[in-house]
């Protein structure tokens, strides 16, 4: 069982999905810290916490001395929390995307470097065992070098709250998982974008809740994403259904089954004999939120770097606001982290 303690700031919805996975590796919650107190000691009650809930992280921090922060607030507020605990001297692992600008993301990787603390984003959707497979099949050569990947999300998904006043909700709260995705997935970084953001009619959202993108990627990978946030009926999973093509066959993920796929096994006819590609069985042990935890552990006791990273997932969060810029641009982008 674990020894290391922490302190939560931000105690909304998503918390939900972390304390059970902090309990059960038995890392001791020394302190919740919300603007709002209510949500930090309803928490705190719920999971039998035991520890103090507090609105000031700076103070908390003096008086717990935790190992690590872990920061579950809202986007717009990731940047001074983070900041604020990575220079009073603690590591922290944070909840996606990582700021809601370049500038933001860029003074935190900043202040990083300059605490010498190390600061991971969680992209829960990293530890998923189809998505584990998945890159452990095209990594292993199965299809060839990847040429194209695309990924489809429609969702009608009403949730209230931040998401419905944010400019970008789909490309800035949602698609940061799919762009990270295409990261881990192909192994190559994005190079340009053109995007076309937009509200459809009948949006119950204030900012643009759809997109379709066409990312150009490192190694000549073309990476598509199509979706939106206000699509009735028919919904794709919530890890967008994928196709990625490579130059001898195609995997695809669809609707969380398991990924299947099929190569090239012969040289004649208009069609070439083809053969499914062989999957084996899922090994990833830690799931979402789980996973990504013991990523950070696993940094406090070994000092193995953790793949989310700062410095790697600025990445996939410039080709978060490239996109918007290419949107508003209405021409391709070049991407820099
Ligand atoms: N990985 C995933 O699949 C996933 C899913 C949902 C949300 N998220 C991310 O988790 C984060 C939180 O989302 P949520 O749905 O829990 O939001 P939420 O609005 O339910 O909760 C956010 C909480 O943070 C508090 N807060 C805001 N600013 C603060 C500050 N400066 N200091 C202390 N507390 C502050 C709020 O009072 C609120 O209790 C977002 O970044 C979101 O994108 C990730």
């Amino acid at each position: 069982m674990a020894n290391e303690r922490v302190v939560v700031v931000g105690a909304g919805s998503i918390s939900n999905a972390w304390f059970p996975p902090l309990l059960a590796e038995g890392v001791t919650v020394a302190g919740v810290v919300d603007l709002n107190l209510d949500n930090a000691r309803s928490q705190i009650d719920k999971y039998a916490l035991g520890c103090h809930a507090s609105a000031n992280l700076s103070s908390t921090l003096r008086r717990t001395k935790p190992d690590f922060v872990l920061d579950l607030t809202i986007p717009a507020a990731h940047c001074n929390v983070t900041c604020k605990a990575l220079r009073a001297g603690y590591p922290v692992i944070g909840e996606k995307p990582m700021a809601d600008s370049m500038s933001q993301a860029r003074r935190m990787v900043a202040t990083a470097d300059k605490s010498g603390k190390l600061y991971m984003v969680s992209q829960s959707r990293r530890w998923d065992a189809n998505h584990a497979l998945t890159r452990q099949i095209i990594a292993g050569g199965a299809i060839g070098q990847v040429a194209a990947m695309n990924c489809d999300f429609y969702i009608g998904a009403h949730f209230g709250g931040f998401r419905d006043a944010m400019p970008s909700p789909l490309i800035l709260d949602m698609a940061i998982h799919q762009f990270d995705l295409a990261r881990y997935l192909s192994g190559s970084d994005p190079l340009a974008v053109y995007a076309k953001e937009f509200n459809p009619a009948g949006s119950w959202y204030a900012g643009a809740a759809a997109a379709s993108c066409i990312f150009e990627m490192t190694g000549g990978v073309v990476f598509t994403f199509r979706g939106s946030w206000c699509a009735e009926g028919c919904h794709t999973s919530w890890n967008g259904d994928w196709r990625i093509i490579g130059e001898r066959g195609t995997m695809l993920m669809e609707k969380d089954q398991p990924p299947r796929g099929q190569v090239v096994a012969g040289s004649e006819g208009f069609h070439r004999p083809l053969a499914d590609v062989p999957v084996p069985p899922p090994s990833l042990q830690f799931a979402g939120m789980h996973g990504s935890l013991r990523e950070m552990l696993e940094y406090l006791r070994t000092g193995a770097k953790p793949q989310t990273e700062c410095h790697d997932n600025i990445k996939s969060l410039a080709m978060v606001f490239a996109a918007i810029d290419s949107a508003k641009k209405g021409r391709r982008v070049e991407i820099r982290a």
